[in-house]
């Protein structure tokens, strides 16, 4: 049996739609969760670990709003950096017009329940500083790096192969400067997933194989598990939440 390489992946053939359908149109009390841990850790750094005008990253955004939402109050620019075409347009879809789509709002109204959030107005701030870039998280070398990122079901969700798994770790982290805070989450023990009519693959991994990852490039490192299975075929989530380190080339 061959194992399903990054490379092989029809990711041209992503429905966005059903991706939202499935996955946020009805928020999951996890993701809900998760949002106010990420709120509450960014809110936390934000004093001691983030510039003025701070530029940030998601990485893989697909069709979620909600990371790049929780970096909005600190960000001058946010990249939204995705690989499959029809995300790519969702996500450009989003960022102009009459502002993004009623179904981000209830993740807005849990992270506006924090000072840093109260006084932002999302959408057009959305609107003014968020840009899409399609990319290849493999291919970010770290010649570029931002001050603030966030990785979400990533890169666990992008091959079945645990190399290219660690690869776009290392790849994420080392698009961060050193002291960058950083929110990344991954599906455990996923057997892959379906997206309207497509399987997308996915590495089996868990809350030691994502701490024993992220530690060479950690300065704190908190990992939080979200526990109740919320979709067959994967037993729950983690959200790591951490600074960038010094160590392994970080400037
Ligand atoms: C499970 S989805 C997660 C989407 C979104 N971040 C979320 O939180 O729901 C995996 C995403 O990774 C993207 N992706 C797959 N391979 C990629 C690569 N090599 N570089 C960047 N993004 C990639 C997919 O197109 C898809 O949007």
């Amino acid at each position: 049996m061959t194992i399903e390489r990054n490379a092989d992946t029809p990711w041209s053939k992503f429905d966005p739609e059903a991706y939202v359908d499935l996955n946020y149109r009805t928020p999951l009390e996890a993701d809900l969760l998760i949002v106010k841990l990420v709120r509450d850790y960014f809110s936390d750094c934000s004093a001691r670990a983030l510039p003025a005008s701070a530029r940030g990253i998601d990485v893989g955004a697909g069709a979620n709003l909600y990371p790049a939402l929780s970096m909005l109050p600190w960000c001058d620019s946010i990249l939204l950096l995705e690989y499959a075409t029809p995300n790519v347009e969702y996500l450009k879809a989003q960022a102009v017009g009459g502002g993004y789509d009623t179904v981000w709002d209830a993740f807005w109204d849990v992270l506006s329940q924090a000072p840093a959030y109260r006084d932002v107005e999302p959408r057009g701030r959305f609107g003014d500083i968020v840009r899409v870039e399609r990319g290849q998280l493999l291919e970010l070398g770290g010649e570029r790096r931002w001050d603030i990122g966030t990785m979400f079901f990533v890169a666990e969700a992008m091959s079945e192969r645990p190399d290219e798994f660690r690869r776009g770790v290392e790849c994420f982290m080392n698009a961060l400067h050193r002291g960058a805070p950083f929110a990344a989450a991954f599906m455990t023990e996923s057997l892959g997933y379906q997206v309207g009519d497509h399987t997308f693959p996915a590495c089996r991994v868990n809350a030691d194989r994502i701490r024993e990852s992220l530690d060479p490039f950690t300065a704190e490192l908190e990992i939080h598990e979200v526990t109740p299975m919320v979709r067959p075929g994967h037993e729950g989530m983690i959200l790591a939440l951490g600074r960038r380190n010094a160590a392994v080339g970080a400037p």
